[in-house]
């Protein structure tokens, strides 16, 4: 073996001037802590540099719904041991709307299903898989700059402890969310951007109360979207739609439920059940994708290069679909010096990416109360939801869209 395959082979190595691995990863959420995963059981080393610390992205709330691709994923790569003891399997969602409620069997209609789990607990076991197998995951590593992008040994600088720190690699993975500094080392002029931003936003709420529903309930109400999700059968997760500029300190516990109970309570002798409010915070709603999702040796993946507002469930979800890919992409360069995986991620990804971002459109628009509050437009949603919850057809492709499209 050579000394550059012994490099190779043991990968990251720490250097005068720093570390040396195959893919430098930026970002520790789902996309980035998945791709090393990934990685490493083709045998490719990858360094995962993470602004924040351990505590704080293993206990950030945030979505909650895994398709069932997703949970294959997980479970085909072995992940799958405590996502199937205390995921919930839902074979059905529930539309309220105009004092009626209609349940869309996902299941019967598709054969798939959804797994509810938070995503901190696929952070947590993914960061628990990566060290259990000695991979290198730096916390508290603010990544300020890439550089070398078009150069075959790029360069990661980060901050950590007050120092400038560089890690060297075949390649950089930018997985840093929608404020990530991945997306910026694309020269201008390259990137085209699509977007769409909703005068809504979602004041969120985690509450130690069992679950008054089995299914999740997403409620079109005069007064504004609700929905009724859940982590636990302890635990609940509730949506309401609210302003894009409100402020949290208006809404105390008290308010929330008081306003909970007006959406959601109005199929007669259903009530909610509340109890201590863990957390709350507001979501704003956007729309964006960046296209290309790649630039020579950078490869972008997760919100780094698309939003969806959280109505279709589908952020987390296509966050792992794109590193899928570009895992499998790596594999094919690493191990046969192929190229056409990578050269092909961008446009196989944004397939996926666009479904997404219709399904989320449509369902939003389905669902809120839009602002300019036009008559029209709120009998053209009734329309919309009636013939979702009547016809076998509309209900199957709403189905087949919520539980993820094999193949798109
Ligand atoms: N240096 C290092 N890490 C960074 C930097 C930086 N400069 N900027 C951002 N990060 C980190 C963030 O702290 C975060 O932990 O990148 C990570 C990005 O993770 P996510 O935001 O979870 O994004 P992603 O992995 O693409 O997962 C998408 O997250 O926001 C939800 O709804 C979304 O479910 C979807 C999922
Ligand atoms: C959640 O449980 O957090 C959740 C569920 C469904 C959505 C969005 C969020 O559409």
């Amino acid at each position: 073996m050579s000394v550059a395959d012994a490099r190779r082979r043991i990968g990251v190595q720490k250097g005068r001037t720093g570390m040396r691995t195959q893919v430098g990863i930026v970002g520790a959420g789902p996309a980035g802590l998945m791709l090393s995963h990934l990685l490493h059981r083709h045998g490719i080393d990858s360094v995962v540099l993470e602004s924040r610390s351990r505590d704080h992205v293993e206990h950030r709330v945030r979505a909650g719904v895994l398709e069932q691709g997703s949970v294959d994923l997980l479970c085909r790569t072995g992940l799958g041991e405590r996502l199937l003891r205390e995921g919930l399997r839902h074979e059905g969602i529930e539309l309220r709307f105009a004092g009626e409620s209609h349940r869309v069997p996902m299941t019967e209609l598709t054969g798939r299903a959804i797994t509810v789990y938070g995503q901190q607990e696929v952070v947590k076991d993914l960061i628990a898989a990566r060290l259990a197998a000695g991979g290198t995951i730096l916390f508290d590593a603010d990544v300020v700059r890439l550089d070398g992008l078009d150069s075959p040994s790029p360069v990661v600088r980060y901050r950590r402890d007050g120092r400038e720190e560089e890690l060297r690699c075949d390649f950089v993975a930018g997985c840093d969310g929608f404020h990530g500094v991945s997306r910026g080392a694309v020269p201008e002029g390259v990137l085209t951007s699509y977007e769409r931003a909703y005068p809504f936003a979602w004041l969120g709420v985690l509450a130690a109360a069992a679950p008054a529903v089995d299914e999740l309930v997403y409620a079109h109400h005069d007064r504004g979207f609700a929905l009724y999700s859940m982590r636990s059968p302890e635990i609940s997760r509730l949506y309401l739609q609210v302003a894009p500029d409100e402020d949290l300190a208006a809404w105390p516990d008290a308010r929330i439920w008081a306003e909970l109970r007006v959406r959601l309570e109005t199929v007669p002798g259903w009530s909610l059940t509340e109890g201590p409010v863990l957390e709350k915070s507001i979501t704003p709603m956007r729309s964006f994708v960046v296209e290309p999702m790649q630039w020579e040796r950078l490869f972008l993946a997760g919100d780094a290069v698309h939003i969806v507002p959280p109505t279709g469930a589908k952020g987390m979800n296509l966050a792992l679909a794109d590193v899928a890919l570009l895992g499998d992409a790596f594999a094919a360069w690493y191990g046969h010096g192929r190229t056409d995986l990578l050269a092909g991620y961008s446009a196989t990804a944004l397939r996926r990416v666009w479904r997404a971002q219709h399904f989320s459109w449509w369902m939003t628009s389905m669902l809120h109360r839009l602002a300019h509050d036009d008559p029209y437009e709120a009998k053209l949603q009734t329309a919309t939801l009636r013939y979702a919850a009547t016809s076998r057809a509309y209900a199957t492709s709403l189905a087949e869209n919520y539980v993820g499209l094999p193949e798109v």
